[in-house]
């Protein structure tokens, strides 16, 4: 029997938020098996509760509020993960990891984890384009990250724009190809 991947989906600060239901069931349908890491800032955009209920496993969204956790939780999920997904990725998250801080369980599990980092960005179109964020991409993907690039679509802000997150079919191709 082929051992199981291990996926953690890392959900951040974005509107786009909400998105990481459907990817849950998507890969959960694909017999992956998926833990959820969601940021501080994310709990404005969607509950622990509702990302536990599609996951089927607790929600990890801080290093203390497991009382008499003896090894610390960033270690143990780097460790245990095949790979690591971003849905969606902000901004912030991204300039986080371009420069190497560790200052959430999320940023702390990438740099402590040697599995692949699959990101796929969600955000206004300014910001994307905005020349920062860009560096940051391009230096996240000569490190070896694979970016599944958002796309031209409703945002928020205004009508249309680029900075929709990808579709689900194409993220999921991404991380199956990576995972082969
Ligand atoms: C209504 C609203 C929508 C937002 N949507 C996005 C977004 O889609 N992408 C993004 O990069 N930032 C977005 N932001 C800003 C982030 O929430 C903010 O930078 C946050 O601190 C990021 O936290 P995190 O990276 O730790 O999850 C939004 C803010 C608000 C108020």
């Amino acid at each position: 029997m082929t051992k199981q991947s291990n996926i953690l989906l890392g959900v951040t600060a974005s509107i786009a938020a909400y998105r990481a239901c459907d990817l849950l069931t998507e890969l959960r349908e694909k017999s992956y098996a998926v833990t959820v890491v969601m940021t501080r800032d994310a709990h404005h955009f969607i509950t622990p509760l509702t990302l536990q209920s599609f996951a089927g496993t607790s929600v990890v969204d801080d290093f203390f509020s497991v009382p008499g956790r003896v090894k610390p939780i960033h270690i143990e999920l780097a460790k245990q993960s095949d790979l690591i997904l971003i849905a969606p990725a902000s901004a912030d998250v991204i300039a986080k990891l371009a420069h190497g801080f560790a200052e959430d369980v999320l940023t702390c599990t990438i740099l402590a984890s040697t599995a692949p980092l699959v990101v796929a960005p969600a955000m206004n179109e300014k910001m994307w384009e905005n020349r920062f964020t860009q560096e940051n991409v391009k230096r996240l993907k000569d490190n070896g990250a694979r970016f599944v690039d958002p796309i031209h679509g409703h945002l928020v802000c205004s009508d249309q724009g680029m900075g929709h997150l990808a579709e689900n079919a194409a993220i999921l191709g991404v991380v199956e190809k990576t995972l082969k």
